[in-house]
């Protein structure tokens, strides 16, 4: 059970568009975040002392030692990384298929889901779905204080109940409600393509649906945990 006083440390593989957003709601809640990529500290200290006092560039081990690693690099790169960086870790899986940028992954046009790939590359880790679903703008703008009328909720899946427990005070401070969606298998709900899958933040998610793949969309609404749960269910 996650101690409701006490704040993880966060450590980020990918630094990009959510790495960094991650790390900006980090700063605004108080906790301790190291950023990290592929091309090593110094290509992301400027990025880190723009963001706030609580982040810092380390290396990838250094963000693998957090309390809860948020994993966010193209999943085309997964592959490459270190199977034993994860061991043990609680491991927040943000990555989605992007087949124009991931090309066309086997493994999941037969059915696995993208956690699953995760799941079986780093077979030690405590791996949970999460912060995938929503588009990084939104992810910042959508962010509120626990208990407003207006806060939005973020869907997670995962096989460690524990590891959901943490992930879920973690979103809770950075401002977000968590929905368990159930164990990683169910991942697919709020997959790319699903109705749980950007559209619930969207100010207009007709707009959205009838855009071409992977169109960003513009105005972010709240999206509560009834309206989520509803998404998950027409998946
Ligand atoms: N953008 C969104 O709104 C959004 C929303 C939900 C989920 N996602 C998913 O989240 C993941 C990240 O998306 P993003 O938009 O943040 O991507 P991005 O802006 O392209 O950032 C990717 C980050 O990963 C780093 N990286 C790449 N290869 C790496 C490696 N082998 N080891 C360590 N770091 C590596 C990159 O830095 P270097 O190349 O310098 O290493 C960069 O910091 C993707 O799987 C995406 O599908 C994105």
């Amino acid at each position: 059970m996650a101690d409701p006083q006490h704040l993880p440390t966060i450590g980020t593989i990918g630094a990009g568009h959510i790495g960094s957003t991650v790390a900006r709601l980090a700063q605004a809640a108080g906790i301790d975040v190291v950023l990290s990529n592929s091309r090593g500290p110094s290509s992301l200290e400027d990025l880190a002392q723009d963001i706030g006092s609580h982040v810092r560039a380390g290396t990838t081990a250094e963000a693998a030692a957090s309390d809860i690693v948020v994993l966010t690099v193209p999943l085309l790169t997964l592959t490459s990384l270190d199977p034993e960086l994860l061991a043990g870790r609680i491991v927040v899986d943000t990555m989605n298929h992007y087949p124009e940028r991931d090309g066309t992954i086997p493994a999941l046009d037969s059915g696995a889901t993208t956690s699953g790939l995760t799941a079986a590359h780093f077979p030690d880790a405590r791996v949970v779905k999460g912060l995938n679903n929503i588009v990084h703008s939104h992810l910042l703008a959508l962010a509120r204080p626990s208990g407003a009328s207006d806060r939005s909720a973020l869907p997670i899946a995962g096989d460690d109940a524990a590891a959901k427990a943490e992930v879920t005070h973690l979103l809770d401070a950075l401002g977000y409600d968590a929905l368990d969606a159930g164990p990683l298998s169910e991942g697919w709900r709020f997959e790319r393509g699903r109705e749980a899958y950007t559209l619930p933040y969207a100010a207009d998610p007709e707009a959205l649906r009838a855009s071409t793949p992977g169109a960003r969309p513009e105005g972010a609404r709240p999206a509560s945990t009834e309206d989520l749960r509803r998404a998950l269910a027409e998946a």
